[in-house]
């Protein structure tokens, strides 16, 4: 076998290896590992210097490899360290009054730390760093170099950190993320709440984001022959040119390989090339929401025929399109969107979202027939996209900002390539009602540039603009290829649809499309709107100025078919934009589910006209004491052809149903029954449906979403709890406070209850108690240091006499009185502390110094425990295994630089003690309330139970079953 001579070190070693030349997949040289678990994390800017922009690889603080994160907390990403926090009237209510943000400079920043191993075998090897997203302004460093500040929270980064990794080593990799500013109107969580990973490749490889897979439609019809083109871009980051051999194959949804090809390209030195390939599949499985079939593309790259990298990309064979008349196409057919606008938010864990998480909510906005997301206002996370194209869902895939300056336009790069190869992704939006610049030449300039771009990385997906004017053509509504509704359907008769009606009128040949409709407040299991409360009236009768109820805006959709449907604004609740009250309301109202994910009334409404089951749902619930004899308003949502309505088995009469509509009744309140039966065009009942005046809750009932999950310490059940009466019946206006105990292979993530006002606690994070003792009577002298700083001098020796030195003036004396030290001078500190056996009893000591001017060497008891070189450092030392109960000694070397300088005497030595939580807990809101928990990586059953004053407690069992876990950085 010949080895070419660019062959790296490893690679040769990799080619020694491997004595056949058909090698199997497995032995391709990626590595694509979660870089989730095991990381550190600290909330606050305790290191405002620790960033160092004179001389590289001299950071200090966190971002220096040498420092220690043992007292830190230990936690798994994602995570969102905003749902940890209060509650705070003062915060601005659009972000959900959470103490974060301006005026909150304690909880806006965070530090997060993590280490790992590279084995020596590595070297040789490309390594990859990749955030999915952090939120905000992160800034990283590996092993003390600073590698990447990314400010966008929304957008991924990645980073080929291969030049200062340790291979045969520790590595470190630290990030400090600062979330003072926002950057949308909506909760958007603070911290690294997207996916880390590490990423190993041969010197020649695919490139990151590198295959593109997708069907070209040829003349006859996608579901008679798909063009499958493949683009792959191959990296070489060896010195001198490669000839890299290629081969592609397609598998069928059921696992058969269908296609197969070979070929090869040249790759210049340090240089990346495009292949372009294609594969003809005949009578493809076609994706749709309905049949989300997916193929998989399996590309192998050879270089001297040995496999250097090989990757699965699955993808799915449809076509997308809008049509001026038609609305949009799947596969060349017209198809209705029913669509929702979602922010990446929920119950329990704000907008860190596990995977599972993302196939839940995907799953709950399905079942009343949504069938697309709007990505609203920013990219998504990945496994969203993943979740989408595996369930079936289409994707409006958004940008955060409308740019076409070249950092945008990086951005807009690293989405699309990122996105392209999900067939989920039907449309891409340039942006968000950009009010200021929307309808100006220049806005119209940058969409267009924005919508060329996509155009020469995936012609396949039109590209819209969600815009919130009327009949307006100027700017961006000018030049986009799909014009988009936000809004503008008009409140009365006369003026619904009058807008898009006359805007069609004179732009015949523009596909639209409701990029954004509804906006419709209500609130789960309340009928009558509180604003003392912060409560809406789930009738479909309130919406903002600008927007409609789902009834409006709908008909007038759905009458429309070139509108193509639309993207309500929202499939879920989310934290902030209160609307229309606000605090006590720290939530929006907007959603057809609420942050849990449970159904609100409208969402039977769109159950009804959204999909071919036959639906009847009755409003309200029917407990309502005290109200004997006054008229209630009942509602049915269905898409029967009538419905009769009875009380108490007499019947209120029978309506006919219009299509897109709803029916009302005003009924004098009894208690017992209120029941209705639904008739199709032939008179016969096809569905029936009852509510009942239940009595006081009993019993609480747990019910988890599946019985078994992954033990792969991600996945999550999500269990709802609610309370039913002596007779099993769900008691709709129940509050109790529930509490819950786990046991077994399981932790709880986080709780809610979808109550847009409630100031309960979403998640109850353990939290160490910390007392500070003073260290105080420091004595200094002039010394000169041991030449090598770190080692140990005489006077650190806990003996040493010091009773001739300076001693500090306190800092009362308006001479701060430490500084004293000139320029090139150095100086050692010393100060006692006394200790008993059960402070040091307690998990972690540290040694908090408020400042070195400008560098220590810390030492206790003559043991060495750190050191600090930045004069703004205010460092922080585990110091528990150099301590002794009694006395001990603090002794501090200190060179002085520049002006004046020295130690800052305000040290504390800080006990911290056990972590403790209290125990979990939520109150039922109208009935119910929602827990999340996760598997650890341990196999076994794990025991949930709901306990609460007055009633009967509930346990609940379900199994986490081994598997095996994503390949994960251990
Ligand atoms: C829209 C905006 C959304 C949300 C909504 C509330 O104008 O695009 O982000 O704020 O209003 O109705």
């Amino acid at each position: 076998m010949q080895i070419r001579p660019f062959i790296s070190r490893w690679l040769l070693a990799a080619v020694l290896a491997l004595a056949a030349a058909k090698i199997p997949a497995a032995d391709s040289p990626r590595e694509h590992l979660s870089l989730d678990a095991n990381w550190k994390f600290h909330l606050g800017d305790d290191w405002p210097g620790a960033l160092h922009l004179d001389k590289a690889g001299a950071s200090t603080g966190p971002a220096s490899e040498k420092f220690s994160d043992n007292f830190w907390r230990s936690l798994n990403l994602p995570h969102d360290w905003v749902i940890e926090l209060p509650f705070d009237k003062n915060a601005d209510g659009s972000h959900g009054f959470k103490a974060v943000g301006p005026g909150y400079a304690r909880n806006s920043v965070g530090w997060y730390r993590r280490q790992f191993d590279l084995p020596a075998a590595d070297a040789g090897k490309r390594i990859w760093l990749t955030f999915d997203g952090v939120f905000r302004d992160a800034t990283v460093w590996v092993n003390g170099w600073l590698i990447k500040r990314h400010e966008g929270g929304y957008y991924p980064f990645r980073e080929d950190i291969t030049d200062v990794a340790h291979f045969g080593g520790k590595n470190t990799v630290a990030v400090r993320v600062d979330a003072t500013k926002f950057e949308g109107w909506f909760y958007e969580g603070a911290g690294i709440y997207r996916h880390v990973w590490l990423d190993k490749t041969a010197p020649v490889a695919i490139a990151p984001d590198g295959v593109f897979v997708y069907p070209q439609q040829q003349s006859k019809p996608i579901s008679e022959v798909a063009d499958v083109r493949i683009e792959l871009q191959l990296v070489n980051t060896e010195n001198e040119w490669v000839a890299a051999m290629l081969n592609t194959k397609i598998v069928t949804p059921d696992g058969k390989i269908l296609l197969e090809n070979n070929g090869g390209a040249g790759i210049a030195a340090k240089d990346k090339n495009t292949i372009h390939t294609h594969l003809i599949v005949n009578k493809p499985v076609l994706w749709s929401p309905e049949s989300p079939n997916l193929y998989k593309l399996v590309t192998t790259v050879l270089v001297s025929n040995y496999i250097v990298d090989q990757k699965e990309t699955s993808f799915g064979i449809r076509t997308v399109g809008f049509d001026k008349d038609k609305g949009f196409l799947l596969n060349g057919k017209p198809y209705e969107l029913y669509g929702t606008c979602n922010h990446q938010d929920m119950a329990g864990v704000g907008a860190a979202l596990p995977d599972a998480l993302q196939e839940f909510r995907v799953k709950k906005l399905k079942e009343f027939g949504c069938n697309a997301i709007r990505t609203s206002h920013n990219p998504p996370t990945p496994e969203l996209l993943d979740a989408c194209d595996r369930l079936g869902m289409l994707i409006m895939d958004e940008s955060r900002l409308l740019g076409s300056d070249s950092e945008n336009l990086r951005k807009w790069d690293d989405q699309i390539r990122r996105d392209r190869n999900h067939p989920s992704v039907a449309i891409w939006s340039v942006a968000n009602e950009e009010f200021s610049v929307q309808s100006t030449p220049q806005g119209g300039n940058v969409a267009r540039t924005m919508q060329n771009y996509v155009k020469q990385l995936d012609l396949t997906r039109p590209v819209t603009y969600a815009a919130p004017e009327g009949d307006t053509f100027a700017g961006i509504n000018g030049v986009i290829e799909v014009r988009g509704w936000n809004y503008h359907v008009g409140k009365t008769d006369q003026e619904y649809g009058k807008d898009m009606d006359s805007y069609r009128a004179k732009h015949p040949d523009q596909p639209q499309v409701g990029t954004e409709q509804g906006s419709t407040v209500s609130t789960r299991g309340i009928y009558a709107n509180d604003k003392t409360r912060g409560y809406v009236s789930a009738y479909d009768v309130n919406a903002p100025s600008w927007s409609n109820t789902a009834e409006e805006w709908w008909s007038v959709f759905a009458e429309r078919p070139w509108l193509s449907g639309g993207f309500v604004w929202t499939g879920f609740d989310y934290r902030g934009e209160p609307t229309p009250y606000s605090w006590p309301c720290i939530n929006s109202h907007f959603g057809i589910l609420d942050t849990c994910g449970f159904w609100k009334d409208i969402a039977w409404y769109y159950q009804a006209w959204w999909t071919t089951n036959t639906v009847l749902h009755l409003l309200p619930h029917w407990n309502w004491p005290g109200k004997e004899g006054r008229e209630i308003r009942v509602d049915a949502f269905s898409n029967c052809k009538q419905v009769e309505l009875f009380l108490n088995g007499t019947s209120l009469g029978k309506q006919e149903m219009k299509p897109n509509s709803h029916l009302t009744w005003q009924v004098k309140y009894a208690p017992g029954t209120l029941s209705a039966k639904g008739f199709d065009a032939a008179g016969n009942v096809i569905a029936e449906t009852k509510v009942e005046t239940t009595g006081d809750a009993t019993q609480i009932q747990l019910t988890p979403d599946r019985k078994t999950i992954n033990a792969d310490g991600e996945d999550v059940a999500v269990f709802t709890v609610s309370a039913t009466d002596a007779q099993g019946r769900a008691v709709p206006v129940a509050q109790n406070k529930i509490h819950f105990a786990i046991e077994g292979a399981g932790k709880i993530l986080g709780v809610g209850n979808g109550d847009a006002s409630c100031h309960e606690p979403d998640t109850f994070i353990p939290q160490s108690p910390v007392r500070a003792i003073a260290v105080s009577d420091w004595r200094w002298k002039l010394a000169e240091l041991p030449s090598k700083r770190g080692a140990l001098a005489p006077e650190y020796a806990p003996a040493f006499d010091d009773a001739s030195w300076n001693t500090i003036k306190p800092k009362t004396d308006g001479d701060t009185g430490e500084l004293v030290l000139k320029e090139g001078q150095t100086a050692i500190y010393r100060a006692h502390v006394k200790l008993t056996q059960e402070d040091l009893n307690n998990p972690v000591v540290q040694i908090r110094f408020t400042g070195c001017d400008d560098y220590g060497w810390y030492f206790v008891n003559n043991q060495r425990v750190g050191e600090s070189h930045d004069w703004q450092a205010q460092p922080l030392f585990e110091i528990k295994k150099a301590l002794q109960a009694g006395d001990n000694v603090i002794a501090v070397g200190v060179k002085n630089d520049g002006g004046e300088g020295g130690l800052n005497p305000d040290v504390s030595v800080e006990i911290v003690g056990k972590p403790t939580a209290s125990p979990w807990s939520r109150s039922l809101f109208n009935g119910l309330a929602q827990i999340m928990v996760q598997s650890t990586q341990e196999a076994g059953e794990i025991k949930l139970t709901a306990s609460a004053d007055g009633l009967q407690a509930a346990t609940a069992e379900i199994h986490a079953q081994a598997c095996t876990p994503r390949p994960a950085v251990p």
